[in-house]
């Protein structure tokens, strides 16, 4: 029996989005008769019916390539429901395309957003999988996401270029790592990279702490301090106000995470602080040896679970096992870093300072 699927890649981009891709094509030829309908840019190509019939050479050679051959974009869930000055029916588009296609199945690679609209297509009806990326691993349900190892390794290696040339100047450098809600990159990569401080979005600081760190280490005559601060982290006094108050202060300020902490840091201790953001840098290139592995293994499950006919579900990593959970029960769940997260933990007893 020929089976028709429909991949899409929506959201960020992110190491290992095409070996997840040639892991689910690559198997499904494997195991069943397949037909894959490359889905361009996400949902938009579903929603305008931008697509088109592949073939299996073109999954072939993808496994190292970064970013993805399907092309992604962002598409809010918040306004796949709302009809705007182009009355287009968003969702009523996306079930059009897939029936006109006579799909038997979409295939959703993507972070939070991406499986709030997955989700919604599977409860209209369609036969949906999800496949959980992004650096950010911020999705609940799994322990991680493909793409998150490779920006750790990015990000754990400008630190490590950082750490010498701040330990050469006697410098406070000031690195920011992506992550605007989760700071799981920040803190993965803080304790690899050795930082003295990690600052998440999830453990409102206070720079006062901060400063206290830097003179401790001046007094123990080590001249530089290494700060690794998410780029959604936030002093103790902005975790008051309101997320949209914040946003509205932070684009009058031209805020940046990095900027405001290196700057408060030379008015409070008279350090020289510089301020590193090695931003997209963290979601381009290879995938990491670890992040190809998971990506293929989520894509061979991906496919296992179209054979069985089993939808309406998003590959998972629990454990050691590869797994999947209902959507309903992970779509608009994020996953974010509690303050007694074991690596939170081991972080403090390696006298790492959240500055909290
Ligand atoms: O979700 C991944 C991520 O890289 C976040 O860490 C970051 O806040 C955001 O995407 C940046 O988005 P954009 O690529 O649209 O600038």
């Amino acid at each position: 029996m020929k089976r028709r699927i429909g991949i899409l890649t929506s959201g960020g981009d992110c190491p290992g989005l095409n070996a997840a891709i040639r892991g689910v094509t690559r198997a499904a030829y494997e195991m069943f008769d397949a037909e894959i309908i490359g889905i361009h840019d996400g949902y938009r190509g579903l929603i305008e019916g931008d697509y088109s019939l592949m073939v299996r050479s073109q999954f072939s050679g993808i496994l190292t390539l970064g970013g993805t051959i399907l092309g992604t974009a962002r598409t809010p869930f918040r306004n796949m429901r709302v009809i705007g000055d182009d009355r287009v029916d968003k969702v009523a588009a996306m079930k059009k395309t897939y029936k006109d296609l006579k799909l038997d199945c979409l295939v959703t690679l993507g972070g939070n957003g991406t499986h709030k609209t997955a989700n919604l297509l599977s409860e209209e009806g369609l036969n949906v999988i999800g496949l959980p990326k992004t650096i950010d691993n911020d999705l609940y349900g799994t322990d991680f996401t493909f793409g998150f190892h490779t920006a750790v390794d990015i990000a754990t290696d400008v630190i490590d270029r950082i750490h010498t040339t701040a330990a050469s100047h006697g410098r406070v450098m000031v690195i920011e790592i992506m992550g605007n809600k989760a700071g799981w990159l920040t803190l993965y990569s803080g304790v690899a990279g050795g930082a003295d401080v990690i600052l998440i979005p999830e453990i409102p600081y206070s720079i006062d702490k901060v400063a206290g760190i830097v003179e401790k280490r001046a007094r123990d005559n080590k001249g530089f301090t290494i700060i690794a601060v998410a780029e959604g982290a936030m002093s103790k006094d902005e975790a008051k106000l309101k997320k949209k108050e914040r946003e509205i202060r932070r684009a009058a300020e031209h805020y940046s995470a990095s900027a405001e902490v290196a700057r408060q840091l030379t008015s409070l201790v008279g350090v020289e602080a510089r301020t590193v953001v090695p931003g997209h840098i963290q979601r381009g290139g290879s995938p990491s040896a670890y992040d190809r592995v998971l990506s293929t293994q989520f894509g061979v499950h991906a496919a296992e679970l179209i054979r069985d006919g089993h939808f309406g579900v998003t590959v998972a990593l629990k454990g050691n096992s590869i797994t999947h959970n209902d959507l309903k029960d992970v779509a608009g769940v994020p996953k974010l870093v509690p303050e007694d997260d074991q690596m939170v933990t081991i972080a403090k007893h390696m006298g790492i300072s959240f500055g909290a």
